[in-house]
């Protein structure tokens, strides 16, 4: 699926050992620490906003394919992550004002609780910022902006449901929640999003112990098997973000609640949604990797190798 003009898009995990902020000095888990608040900030600008999802999902994809090409320590993350949201919204025909995309960048940055006036230095200053960075964004995107996410994709996927429709709903929903986290993951950089879709399905199926061979007949087995290593990687990634959510927050995952509320995954305190819904790890069979002992983990794998 991925075409010549999408290729460079797509990176190698080691890759992102020589990131322009690494070569400039920051240190693996700082750029990772600096991507995890720039979606973060995506994330909670866009719900104030109340942006659609895909536009959210295009502001962090731009987001993590600039620093690709960019440094943090160059480009402050609040910056280009408010940058992003107004390209988004752009691109996606969101219809957002560009003031209210101003004003509610410069609340949440400031954690202010109600709205900056429109006449105040800060507003400017956020808007000259947003200005000018949106040039810059443009450039280091090559000015491609037409981007696919995996939602389209797991529509597609539902389309060969085989069984009762409830059930398919269910199944849905949590596989819809897996993608909503995945986009704070780097998995958009490493993996396209057809595969994102067939992983974040595959680890539906075994959080609901659903046997897809069943549910999807003929269709799951042609999506699934000639990218079964891609996917197994793809999910992989999308669990490691819950372990690493868990380790930050001191929390392991058998204390979170289950079946944490969809939509509230994108809160300040940062816990994905489904977090919940992943008590019980046991069942679902981990991929296995090939560990490199000397790289970061910090139980933290989803970026490295
Ligand atoms: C899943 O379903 C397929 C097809 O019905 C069957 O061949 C397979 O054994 C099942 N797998 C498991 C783990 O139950
Ligand atoms: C996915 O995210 C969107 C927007 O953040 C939210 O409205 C939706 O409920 C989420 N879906 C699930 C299944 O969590």
């Amino acid at each position: 699926m991925t075409s010549t003009a999408d290729s460079q898009w797509y990176y190698q995990k080691e890759e992102f050992y020589g990131t322009p902020s690494q070569i400039s000095g920051l240190s693996f888990p700082v750029e990772k620490e600096s991507r995890h608040k720039g979606i973060a900030f995506i994330m909670m600008v866009g719900m104030h906003l109340k942006l659609p999802q895909l536009t959210m999902a295009t502001a962090a994809l731009f987001f993590q394919r600039f620093y690709m090409r960019r440094s943090f320590k160059d480009y402050k993350y609040y910056d280009v992550a408010a940058t992003c949201i107004y390209l988004a919204s752009k691109t996606e025909e969101s219809t957002r004002k560009f003031k209210d995309i101003v004003i509610a960048c410069a609340q949440k940055a400031a954690k202010k609780d109600t709205p900056i006036d429109d006449s105040s230095k800060e507003f400017r200053v956020w808007k000259d910022t947003i200005i000018y960075t949106e040039e810059l964004l443009l450039e280091t995107l090559c000015f491609d902006l037409s981007v696919e996410h995996p939602y389209h994709f797991l529509l597609i996927l539902f389309n060969h449901y085989q069984k009762d429709s409830q059930r398919g709903r269910k199944l849905k929903q949590v596989a819809w929640a897996f993608v909503n986290d995945s986009l704070r993951t780097t998995l958009c950089l490493t993996k396209s999003p057809k595969i994102v879709a067939l992983a974040a399905l595959y680890v539906a199926g075994k959080y609901l112990d659903e046997n897809l061979s069943d549910s999807f007949g003929e269709f799951w087995r042609e999506s699934y098997e000639p990218h079964e290593r891609e996917i197994h990687e793809a999910a992989g990634e999308i669990m490691d973000s819950y372990l690493m959510t868990s380790n930050r927050n001191g929390r392991s995952l058998d204390k979170m609640p289950p079946g944490s509320k969809p939509g509230s995954e994108y809160q300040e305190n940062g816990t994905p949604s489904y977090g919940g819904y992943l008590n019980s790890p046991a069942k679902l069979a981990t991929p296995v990797y090939g560990m490199d002992p000397d790289r970061p983990t910090n139980g933290d794998r989803s970026m490295a190798p």
